[in-house]
């Protein structure tokens, strides 16, 4: 059994008297330590997907395999527990907290969980080390989301999810981020899940899974992933 399992998984919307499917019999398998990018364009199903593995979305039917337990079986409380120690989220927009400073932000994360990583040595890590005190305004965007990441890290989960993470970034910016995430899966031996709809992002990925139309068209594994210094976008 592979690590991450998604097993015909559908999630629909009722509105009014139309329904949209929003996954739509989606199947796909994640190894562990995996950098994978899920891929396709605007209204593919992508943030849902993202969203279901981590917990902070049901979905209707199917089952969501995460190390060996189906999440879609838990309860509310359950989920709940999942979230906060096992899930790793990098957002577009960072989603810091304006009023602390970056060590702070990292803190928030790691006191809720028991094995988290040392907030400073997070930040550190991702070339922060200068920059603790300082609050998001007084950052770069680039700087935000590294902190944003060292944030999702230090609760050193079982998955990091990021949704569109380079989304609000310019294209060196936007490298940095991605060659933190492609090395918290080489040296930290993370599984780190990106979405996209930037497929000239595919060839730095172990693994990448398209979406079109609520559908998983292809999953595709790289032997030999592109050094990111190397991609050109
Ligand atoms: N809360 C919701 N209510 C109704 N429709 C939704 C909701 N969330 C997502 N959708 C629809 O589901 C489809 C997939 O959305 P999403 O997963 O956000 O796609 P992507 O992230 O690939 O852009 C879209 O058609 C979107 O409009
Ligand atoms: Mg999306």
């Amino acid at each position: 059994m592979a690590y991450i399992e998604m097993k015909h998984s559908y999630k629909r919307y009722q509105t009014g008297e139309t329904e949209i499917i929003a996954n739509n019999d989606i199947n796909f398998e994640i190894e562990k330590g995996e950098l994978v990018i899920i891929l396709g364009s605007s209204g593919a199903g992508k943030s849902t997907v993202l969203n279901i593995l981590g917990g902070m979305d049901t979905n209707d039917e199917g089952e969501v395999i995460i190390d060996g337990v189906n999440i879609a079986d838990y309860n509310a409380k359950q989920l709940t527990k999942y979230r906060r120690e096992d899930v790793g989220f990098v957002f577009q927009f960072y989603n810091l907290v304006s009023n602390l400073t970056a060590k702070e932000n990292v803190e928030l994360a790691s006191e809720i969980v028991a094995d988290a990583l040392d907030p400073v040595e997070t930040l550190q890590s991702v070339g922060l080390g200068k920059r603790l005190n300082n609050f998001p305004a007084q950052l770069s965007g680039g700087e935000q989301q590294r902190v944003a990441i060292a944030r999702a890290v230090a609760k050193n989960p079982k998955i990091l999810l990021c949704d569109e993470p380079t989304g609000a970034l310019d294209y060196n910016t936007g490298k940095q981020v991605l060659q933190i995430l492609q090395d918290m899966s080489r040296k930290q031996g993370a599984t780190v899940i990106i979405v996209t709809h930037n497929g000239a992002l595919a060839p730095i990925a172990d693994r990448v899974i398209r979406m079109h139309d609520a559908r998983v068209k292809s999953m595709d594994i790289n032997e030999q992933p592109q050094d990111i210094a190397a991609l050109e976008y």
